[in-house]
Order: C-alpha cells, then structure tokens, then sequence
C-alpha cells in the first residue's frame, strides 16, 4: 500500500505547499490567521455556503505554481473533524490528478485539535492499496503548518502516526485478495508484524486446536486447503492497570459452506476477517506505543469452504466449554469460531472482553454502512466504547440482547443450535456468543458487518476496507 507522508511545522515557506488549504469553523471564523496569506494571494474570503469548498486562487506567487483552496468545515449532519479529514483526502485526490507535489493545510494553532483530524485525513484518507497495480499513484507530502503551540502537539502527533499506520496494516490484509490471504499465510504475516511491535504472538494449528477441544474453530475450518489457525497475542507490561481481551472473527474467505451464498453475496466476503483485523491492528498499536495496559487478543482463522471434508447442516460439534451446538446453518460459522475463541478469552479471567466481527447481514439491514451493532450487558462499559468510538470517528449504536430470544436457539438434540428465527438475526447472533462468555465478566459485542468496507468511497476513506474499530479500540485500551 501507499499513504502520503504527514509532517507538520511552524515554519512554513512556500516550497512546502503548491496547493494550500485554508479552513473556517464558519463563514466568520478562519482557523488560521490572515499573516499567513501571501500577499499576491489578496484577501481571503470564506465559502459561501456551510461544508462547501471553493477555489481561491491559481496562480503565480513568488514564481511558484499555487493553487488555494477554501474550505467550510461547519457542514450539516457533520463535525469539524470529519470535514477536515474529508477535506484533506480530496486535496490529496486533486494532487493525484493535477501532479501537484505537497500540500500546506493552513492553521493558526491546533486549540480544536484539526492537525490531529488532518493528520487522520492524510494517512488514512490517502491510503491508496496499490500492491497489484503496475503503475503506483504518486502521492504528495501533506504539511501541517500551524503558526503557533506545536509543540505541545509533538508526542500526540507521533501517537496518531502507529494508530493510523495499524489502521492501514489493518486494511491491507482485508483488500489482499483471498487467494493471497489464508489462516496460514495470515498467521505468518502477522507474526512477522507482532515482533516489530513487541507483542508476544502464538500461533495454534489444527493439532494444537484440536489438543484444546476447540470444536468451533476446527469444524467450520475443515473443509478448506488451508487448515485453521487461531492466533493468540499478549501485551504484558509491568505497569499495566487494566487486562483487556480482544477477539475477533477471522474468516478469510465465507463462501457460506454448504449453506452456498449465491455468486453476488460472496462478493466481498474476503472481508469477513473484518473483526480480526481490527483487534489484531489495535493489539499491535497498544504494544508498539507501550500503553499501560495488559492486552490479550485471540483472533481465530478459517476459510469457510466446500470439499468433502467440509462441516454439514445437522452435524453436532462440541465447543471448547463442553456445549454442544448443531449446525443449522453452515453459512453462520462466525459464531462458531468465535464461541471456542470467547471460551479462551474468560479463561484469562480478564477485566473486559471486547469482540469485533463482521457478523451478521441482519446488522446491516438495522444501522447500514456507517455504524456497527454494540451488544453488552454493563451500561457504563457500553457507553465508554460508543465514546471513544465517537472520538475516533467510528459509530457504534447499541442494540438489546434481549433474553427471550434465547428460546429461539433451543433445539431439542444438542445445547443449542446456530442459528435462531426469521427475524433479529443480529441479536440471535449475540445471543448465542453470550452462552460462551462468563456473566461476571464484562462484555461487548461489536458486529461490524456494515461498516468494515465500502465498496463505494464513503466520507474521507476511499474504497474498499475500513480497518474499522481499530481507533476505537487503541482508545478504549488508553481509557480503561
Ligand atoms: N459473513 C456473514 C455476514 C455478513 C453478511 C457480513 C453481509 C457482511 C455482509 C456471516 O457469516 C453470515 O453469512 N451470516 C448469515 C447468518 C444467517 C445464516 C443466520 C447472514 O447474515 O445471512
Ligand atoms: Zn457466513
Ligand atoms: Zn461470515
């Protein structure tokens, strides 16, 4: 993959912008100051109209190309952060197809923290994945030029740089096509990153996973070539105050199993490692920053496939704690991985488990691409995560897990079955990992079916996936 560069400075020339940005709260109020205008540009006058952008100028300064563009980050329905971010992808884009070389977001001091959401803009705004193209975008340098109190900014700006990088680690293992990606190949790739970050990283095959009683991950793996993996990672400092647990559902490809999604739904379904992703992406950030925090993440890997020795509906499997389930439905495997995994989780006896999966299709239909499904029992540990979700710019609504569903999972041959009714396939799914996590524990379910990619280009990010959850994730890690 490739991202633009970021830097920011207090002394900015013109060699550093050929298209400089300058940004309003709103039509009065510009974030940088008028000193900072070169004189050839003449008066600066803000958009028109909320959230819109306008050329302000093109032409010759100091015998320099130029181009400035203004921006209004008061749009509707939105934040000054989110248009920032926004606002910063497009002037990469338009660098892209003018050639123009760097970028100068324009910024008097960083008291409403935009060089952070510039910063966000750059990295993951410019992201481009271009591992299979022959010819690779030529990205500019974005250039944060803030005229006062850089300093104080120094250290959080360095932070932002590994979570944004986590983010794109993140992204690329989902846009990397399937036949590239597997539990074994994904394994190895990860436990090359995790030594670079100082996260302790073990890999269990099928011998070990068998040797562990893990009936979940084991059957809805072995139908594929490559056999399941389940990675375990541990961040132990000394100092740690809090034990997290993060899990997440890694199926590198979902062909549905014997359950077949038709051709069109499995479009996409390179991305149901989503949850993986993001918990795997988050652990490595909380490691490489040394956050006072003791981490565990399991992220369990299969490929849901046909062959001869793959899982059938009505066959009955025996998870890690002993439940059996029958498989109703092959094409909901997320669940069943993730059972085996939680079960590990509540062994550690942590303070918190939080797990992320691109779960159900029923998640998208309630809160569409934009926001993922939360799921727990403790209000207040519910409400932490949908505000750091908010401050990284990741939406998070919660729904119930309403306990007189439960009835829907019962069957009359095993402890209960995979699937439950017609309807609230979201909350049946959550239901049946709660029959896996200890109650005294608490809990999160994130299903982030909808808004882990975008096949369209969706507010700053471009196309394909989001590495959504891993900001929200680092920030929970930083607040507990
Ligand atoms: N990976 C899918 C969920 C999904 C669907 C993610 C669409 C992203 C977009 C999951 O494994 C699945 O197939 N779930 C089934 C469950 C059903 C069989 C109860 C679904 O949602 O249809
Ligand atoms: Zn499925
Ligand atoms: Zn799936």
């Amino acid at each position: 993959m490739s991202a633009p560069v970021f830097k920011h400075s207090t002394r900015f020339t013109l060699k550093n912008g050929d298209l400089l940005l300058f940004p309003w709260l709103d039509a009065q109020n510009a974030c940088f100051s008028m000193d900072s205008v070169p004189e050839d540009m003449g008066s600066l006058n803000a958009p028109d109209k909320p959230g819109k952008s306008k050329l302000l100028f093109a032409g010759s300064v100091q015998g320099k190309r130029i181009i400035a563009r203004g921006v209004r980050l008061d749009a509707e329905h939105s934040s000054p952060h989110e248009e920032m971010k926004k606002a910063v992808s497009s002037a990469i884009s338009l660098c892209e197809s003018e050639g123009l070389k760097r970028i100068a977001v324009m910024l008097d001091n960083d008291e409403s923290g935009l060089v952070h959401a510039a910063h966000d803009g750059a990295i993951t705004g410019g992201y481009r994945f271009d591992a299979y193209l022959s010819e690779k975008p030529d990205l500019p340098v974005v250039f944060a030029a803030v005229q006062k109190g850089l300093r104080g900014i120094r250290n959080r700006v360095d932070a932002d740089s590994v979570v944004f990088e986590y983010c794109n680690f993140a992204r690329d293992i989902l846009n990397e096509p399937p036949n590239v990606i597997n539990p074994v190949s994904l394994s190895e790739i990860c436990v090359d990153r995790a030594k670079d970050a100082g996260l302790k990283l073990t890999v269990w095959d099928e011998k070990r996973l068998e040797k562990e009683k893990c009936g979940g991950i084991l059957a809805v793996g072995k139908g594929a070539k490559f056999p399941p993996r389940l990675i375990i990672g541990e961040y132990k400092p000394r100092n740690a105050r809090k034990h997290i647990c993060l899990v997440g559902k890694g199926v590198t490809f979902d062909t549905g199993g014997y359950c077949l999604k038709p051709a069109s739904a499995q479009m996409g379904m390179k991305y149901d490692m989503g949850g993986a992703a993001a918990v795997l992406g988050a652990a490595l950030a909380v490691a490489e920053l040394e956050l006072p925090v003791r981490l565990t993440v399991f992220a369990p890997l299969v490929e849901n496939d046909i062959s001869s020795t793959a899982y059938h509906t009505s066959d009955i499997i025996t998870m890690r704690n002993g439940k059996s389930v029958q498989v109703d439905n092959t094409d909901a495997e997320g669940r069943l991985i993730l059972a085996d995994a939680l079960c590990l989780a509540c062994e550690k006896k942590p303070d918190m488990i939080v797990d992320a999966a691109t779960l159900t299709g029923a998640c998208c239909v309630a809160l569409g691409e934009d926001i993922a499904g939360l799921f727990g029992d403790d209000e207040e540990f519910n409400s932490l995560l949908v505000q750091c979700g908010r401050e990284s710019g990741e939406l998070f609504w919660p729904l119930p897990l309403h306990m007189p569903y439960m009835e829907e999972l019962k069957t009359t041959v095993a402890d209960c079955k995979n699937i439950g009714g017609k309807w609230g396939g979201a909350l049946t799914a959550a239901l049946f990992l709660k029959k896996f996590v200890d109650n005294e524990i608490p809990w999160i379910h994130l299903d982030i079916a909808g808004p882990a990619v975008k096949e369209e280009p969706l507010g700053h990010l471009g196309k394909g996936a989001k590495g959504f959850g891993v900001k929200t994730l680092v920030r929970l890690a930083e607040r507990v």
